[in-house]
C-alpha cells in the first residue's frame, strides 16, 4: 500500500509554468508524490528546481509524452491516480518555422497520454473514480480579438497560428476522451504568463536580457498588439485550485484582467530596467527597434475569468507593475541561469532557422 494519498504525474514541469506547478504540488501537498514527466527539450530545464529537487515527495523521469512505451512504463512504476499536462511546445514563432514539431508533441503526445490514462484506469481496481486528467491550455484557442470583448468559456475556437491549432486540437481530444470514455478530466485555458524560469524566446525574459546586454529591442509591426499578462505564480494556483475543486468535464479561463498594449509594456520595462540598472530614464527606450511583424500575429487577447472567480474564488494576486519588478529583479539575479539555458542548443537552433527565412 502506498504511504502517498495521490501520486500525480505532471508532464513538462521542467519548463516555465511546469516548475512552478510542481513547486507549488511539492511544498503544499507532502503526502502527494509528484513525479515530474519531461523531455528536456530545449525549453525544459531542471535547474528550475534545484530547489524542491531532493524532496522526499518529488521525482522526475526523462520521458517523451509521445513514446507510448515510457509513459505506460511510468504509469505502471507509479500507478498514477492523476495527471496535470503542461508538456508542450509553446512558442508560436518557432511553429511557424516548424509546424510538424507542435502536431507531434501537442496533438500525438496529448492522444497518446489520454490512450494510456484512460487504459490504465479503466483496468484498475477502482475503475474511474478518484481520477482525474488535468489538460492545460492556452487562450490562444479562441482566436483572436478587435478593440471589444473577452473570452468567455463559451467563445468558440478560431486558432489561427499552428502552435494555436495544435493546442485547440489537443483540447477537443480531452473532450472527447471525455464524452466518449467518461475520462475525468478537467481543462484551463489560460492568458499570456510571466515571471521567473522563463525562456528568454518569449517577450518579456527576452526584452530583459536585451536591455541588460545593451541589444536592439525587436517589437513586432507597430507593438499594437495587445496581451493579457498573468504572474505565472497565480497560474499555478489556479491550476491547484482547478485540478483540486473544478467540476470534471469543464473548462475554465484564467486570466489577469490585465491587458497591455505590446509597445507601452516594452517601455514600462525599459523605465524599470533604467531604475535598477542606474541608467537614465530613456537609455534602454532608445534600442526598441521595430522589426517585421509575426505571420498571422494575433491582434488582441482578453480573458474572462469570472468562472474561474464565481465557482472556486480564485483571483490574480499581484498587480502588474509589483510582478513586473518583481520579475525583473528575479532575472538581474540570476544571470546564470539565462547564460545557461541561451547558451548551445537555443543559439544554434535559431542561426539556422532564421537564417532560412
Ligand atoms: P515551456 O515551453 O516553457 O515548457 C514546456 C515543457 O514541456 C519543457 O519542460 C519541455 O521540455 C517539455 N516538453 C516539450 N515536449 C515534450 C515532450 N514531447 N515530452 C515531454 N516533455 C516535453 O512551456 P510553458 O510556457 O511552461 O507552457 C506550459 C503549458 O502551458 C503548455 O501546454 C502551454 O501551451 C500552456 N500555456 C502557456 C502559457 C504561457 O504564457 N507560457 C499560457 C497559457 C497556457
Ligand atoms: O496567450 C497565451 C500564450 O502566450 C501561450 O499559450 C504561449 O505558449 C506563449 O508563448 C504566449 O504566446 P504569445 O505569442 O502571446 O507570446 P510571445 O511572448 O511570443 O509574444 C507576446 C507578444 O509580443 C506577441 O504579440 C508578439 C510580441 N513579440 C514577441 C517577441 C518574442 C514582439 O513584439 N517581439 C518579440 O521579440
Amino acid at each position: 500500500m502506498s504511504k502517498h494519498t495521490r501520486t500525480i504525474m505532471i508532464t513538462g514541469g521542467a519548463g516555465f509554468i511546469g516548475s512552478h506547478v510542481v513547486r507549488l504540488f511539492v511544498n503544499t501537498y507532502s503526502s502527494y508524490l509528484v513525479v515530474n514527466a519531461d523531455a528536456l527539450t530545449y525549453a525544459g530545464n531542471l535547474e528550475n528546481l534545484k530547489d524542491v529537487e531532493k524532496a522526499a515527495n518529488y521525482r522526475f523521469e526523462k520521458a517523451d509524452i509521445t513514446d507510448a512505451a515510457a509513459i505506460e512504463a511510468l504509469f505502471e512504476k507509479y500507478a498514477f491516480d492523476a495527471v496535470i499536462h503542461l508538456a508542450a511546445e509553446s512558442h508560436v514563432d518557432r511553429s511557424i518555422i516548424d509546424p510538424l514539431a507542435f502536431v507531434k508533441t501537442n496533438v500525438l503526445g496529448t492522444v497518446n497520454l489520454l490512450n494510456i490514462a484512460r487504459r490504465y484506469w479503466a483496468n484498475s481496481e477502482t475503475k474511474m473514480e478518484g481520477k482525474r486528467f488535468m489538460h492545460v491550455s492556452t487562450d490562444e484557442v479562441y482566436g483572436s480579438l478587435g478593440e471589444e470583448g473577452f473570452f468567455t468559456e463559451e467563445t468558440a475556437y478560431d486558432p489561427r497560428s499552428p502552435y494555436s491549432a495544435s493546442k485547440a486540437s489537443s483540447d477537443h481530444f480531452v473532450m472527447a476522451w471525455y464524452h466518449t470514455y467518461k475520462l475525468p478530466v478537467v481543462m484551463s485555458n489560460c492568458s499570456n504568463n510571466y515571471g521567473s524560469y522563463h525562456f528568454p524566446e518569449k517577450l518579456i525574459p527576452l526584452m530583459i536580457n536585451n536591455i541588460v546586454n545593451n541589444k536592439s529591442l525587436p517589437v513586432y509591426g507597430k507593438g499594437e498588439n495587445v496581451r493579457d499578462w498573468l504572474f505565472v505564480e497565480d497560474h499555478a494556483r489556479a491550476i491547484d485550485v482547478i485540478f483540486h475543486n473544478g467540476r470534471t468535464g469543464e473548462k475554465y479561463n484564467v486570466g489577469g484582467f490585465n491587458e497591455w498594449k505590446n509597445i507601452d509594456l516594452v517601455h514600462l520595462l525599459c523605465k524599470i530596467m533604467d531604475a535598477k540598472l542606474g541608467r537614465p530614464e530613456g537609455t534602454s527606450a532608445k534600442l526598441i527597434t521595430y522589426v517585421t511583424d509575426r505571420p498571422g500575429h494575433d491582434m488582441r487577447y482578453a480573458i474572462d475569468a469570472s468562472k474561474l472567480n464565481r465557482e472556486l474564488g480564485w483571483k490574480p494576486s499581484l498587480q502588474f507593475e509589483e510582478g513586473l519588478e518583481k520579475t525583473v529583479d528575479w532575472y538581474l539575479q540570476n544571470g546564470d541561469w539565462i547564460k545557461h539555458v541561451t547558451s548551445g542548443d537555443y543559439q544554434h537552433y535559431y542561426q539556422e532557422q532564421y537564417a532560412k527565412r
